[in-house]
């Protein structure tokens, strides 16, 4: 990746939140959310962040659109360090990556129109107002398959489906460079899933939008990926192209994340049980010594006890953090 192509390059990322001090006088523990993450974006990417609930990728998320401060750490959004910024600077720098929510009942003012939602962006930054801002709303709501004259409705007045595409709309009002999904579909109907994916996937088409996508579903992650991180306990442990990710998972994490897949293949299926995920995710406020994932890992040794193992190359271009994957 030459540095013009790259929308978004973390380093060292780290946020930490202050515990509560327990009833019984235990002393507060700080929970780690996320400990030190290297990502980079290129322009109209893929990237899927995965890994179980807990682990720290909306939290990550936040970090990145500006929604909660890093303890530590770089984040430089199209080459603009994000820390230091003045406001102005970050105004600018803001425009250039969105997100989306889970869910968009959530994320939708219930007593605004659509249109006024979808326009609001627009309105604030003093880029379209009157006659104008009508028509380019009519173009986003279109854009993400709805009607101009949707934009006088109420979100209660839609679907599930139709609310999430009003909050694509107004993600890509600003034109960004990056829109980060946070389990985007993860609260809709089933049978509207692969409906707001490929508009997901058409849009990037359109208009070369990178995504952060963050799921804990693999299947939908292998249908819209170009490239995988898997996190534990607020670290990257695997990471890949797509093809190398799903044809040789690397890190035992990630090969248990996998085996909770139902595979076709009753051999491969097999194989895959070796792997299954035994015990719960410990506690952010208290992550295992060594290697974080050695209290559930089938390959541990001492070493894993004692050393954490950083996140190395391999030949194939994948990123691993195993001492024996
Ligand atoms: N504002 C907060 N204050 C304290 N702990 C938090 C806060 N936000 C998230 N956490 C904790 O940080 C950890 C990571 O959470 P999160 O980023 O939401 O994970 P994920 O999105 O992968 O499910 C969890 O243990 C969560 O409880
Ligand atoms: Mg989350």
């Amino acid at each position: 990746m030459t540095d013009a192509t790259i929308v978004l390059e973390t380093h060292d990322v780290t946020v930490h939140f202050a515990g509560r001090a327990s009833l019984f006088g235990k002393p507060a523990s700080t929970v780690k959310a996320v400990n030190g993450v290297d990502l980079a974006i290129a322009a109209g990417e893929t990237v899927a962040l995965v890994g179980e609930s807990g682990c720290g990728k909306s939290t990550l998320s936040n970090a990145i659109v500006g929604l909660q401060k890093p303890t530590a750490g770089s984040i430089k959004i199209a080459g603009q360090e994000v820390n230091g910024a003045s406001r102005r600077q970050l105004n600018a720098i803001r425009r250039r990556v969105q997100m989306i929510f889970q869910d968009p009942a959530l994320s939708l003012d219930p007593r605004s129109t659509i249109g006024a939602t979808i326009g609001e962006p627009l309105l604030v930054r003093g880029i379209a107002r009157g006659a104008k801002l009508k028509r380019r709303v009519g173009e986003l709501l279109t854009q993400v398959g709805l009607r101009p004259e949707h934009a006088e409705r109420y979100p209660h007045q839609f679907s599930g489906g139709q609310r999430q595409r009003v909050v694509i709309a107004r993600a890509l009002a600003l034109e960004p460079e990056l829109v980060i999904c946070d389990e985007p579909v993860s609260a809709l109907d089933v049978s509207v899933r692969a409906q707001i994916l490929n508009l997901l996937v058409a849009l990037q088409k359109r208009t070369g939008v990178a995504y952060l996508f963050v799921s804990h579903d693999l299947s939908v992650v292998r249908h819209i990926a170009d490239r995988v991180v898997v996190m534990y306990l607020g670290r990257i442990v695997e990471e890949a192209a797509r093809e190398t990710f799903f044809a040789d998972p690397k890190h035992p994490y990630t090969r248990a994340l996998m085996s909770a897949v139902p595979e076709a293949n009753p051999a491969v299926q097999r194989a895959k049980q070796r792997y299954v995920l035994s015990g719960e995710l410990p506690s952010p406020a208290n992550i295992p010594s060594g290697c974080p994932f050695h209290t559930r890992c089938p390959l541990a040794t001492d070493i894993c006890l004692s050393e954490r193992p950083e996140l190395t190359p391999r030949p194939d271009g994948a990123r691993v953090a195993c001492h024996h994957a």
